[in-house]
């Protein structure tokens, strides 16, 4: 659904998540009250609830602190600020993928979005987009290396966002191979990254990372697998983290995608390694129809994930057509 300039004035008043009143909010927007309450219907599709009081007002369940770019920019350090060509954001995109690759061909264009309205994991999943509380984050990068070079991008930047969540002090952050972070065996997050280009090179690729703020417990109960939000790790202090962490994502994910071009994966392999959240961990691998069980065992010099089978034989497994979670009795 489109979100109009008028609910997002609402919006920006009602985020402090305190009561107010129609005539406020009415006169914020430049509406009438009975617009207000019109406008107001449409933030269950949102997934943003609110209470309405009479004699109080309109009040949202949770505070919420709307994308800002001057406050996002003035948090960009030196390096970030030189390398970051542009940047967007949107209170509604399809999604920031999708928008990415169909951008020009500018150079390192990062773009936010409040919402998604078809956001996407690998193989066309689904990424529930509500609101205003999570990241939505694409860049678009060039590279002078081909698409097999590229695969490891994805384990270099969950380094890269782990990173920027330790900056905010959220620790114990954990990867998932290849493009899953997680927290306490709970999805957190993902990374999507989407390559066109020549097989040699040079080619361009969309890095896209969805972050959970706070997901709302109607719309994370829908969600088929284990998953969390910043909310349940640091509480309230979510709310009022968002503009510095979408800058600290930045700051830490600039500087590595301009890197790889150059080194490629293996400065990062180590960092990968320390925050390997499965390994040791029993799994099932499923590829095409095929299945592999055994003992996750890291990942190689190239960033291939490794599974010891219960013959006592090690398998590679390259990225891409591998889907896998971890097995129930590791979380008994
Ligand atoms: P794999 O990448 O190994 O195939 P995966 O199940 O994590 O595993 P992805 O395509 O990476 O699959 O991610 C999409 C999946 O993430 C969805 O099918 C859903 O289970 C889950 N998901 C969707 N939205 C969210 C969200 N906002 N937060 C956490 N998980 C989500
Ligand atoms: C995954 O775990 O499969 C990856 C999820 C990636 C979601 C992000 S949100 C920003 C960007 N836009 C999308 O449509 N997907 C990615």
């Amino acid at each position: 659904m489109a979100i109009s300039q008028h609910l997002l004035q609402i919006l920006a008043r009602l985020a402090d998540g305190r009561f107010h009143s129609g005539t406020e909010l009415a006169e914020s927007a430049a509406i009438s009250r009975s617009a207000v309450c019109k406008q107001l219907q449409n933030l269950d599709k949102l997934g943003l609830h609110y209470s309405a009081i009479s004699g109080k007002g309109y009040k949202l369940s949770q505070p919420l602190q709307l994308l800002d770019e001057d406050s996002i920019r003035q948090a960009l350090n030196g390096n970030t600020k030189a390398l970051l060509q542009r940047l967007e954001i949107h209170p509604c995109l399809a999604s920031t993928n999708t928008y990415l690759q169909h951008a020009d061909n500018a150079h390192a264009t990062a773009c936010f979005a409040e919402y998604q309205t078809e956001g996407r994991g690998r193989r066309g999943r689904q990424w529930l987009s509500p609101f205003g509380r999570n990241i939505y984050l694409s860049l678009r990068y060039h590279y002078q290396s081909g698409p097999a070079v590229i695969a490891g991008l994805s384990l270099a930047v969950g380094v890269a966002v782990i990173r920027a969540l330790n900056s905010l002090n959220i620790r114990d952050a954990g990867l998932k191979w290849p493009n899953d972070i997680y927290w306490q065996q709970k999805k957190l997050g993902g990374i999507l990254i989407e390559v066109g280009g020549e097989a040699e090179g040079p080619c361009h690729t969309v890095i896209g990372l969805g972050l959970n703020g706070f997901l709302p417990q109607p719309l994370s109960q829908t969600i088929d697998q284990p998953c969390t939000d910043l909310y349940s790790i640091i509480g309230d202090k979510a709310f009022s983290l968002r503009n510095r962490l979408a800058a600290e994502l930045l700051n830490q994910l600039v500087p590595v995608l301009h890197d790889f071009d150059v080194t490629g994966l293996s400065p990062f392999i180590e960092e990968w390694r320390q925050h390997d959240c499965l390994h040791g961990k029993t799994a099932t691998l499923y590829q095409g129809k095929q299945q592999h069980q055994g003992i996750l065992e890291g990942i190689d010099e190239h960033g291939q994930l490794l599974l010891r089978k219960s013959d006592g034989k090690q398998q590679i497994f390259a990225s891409g057509e591998i889907s896998f979670r971890p097995s129930h009795e590791n979380t008994a």
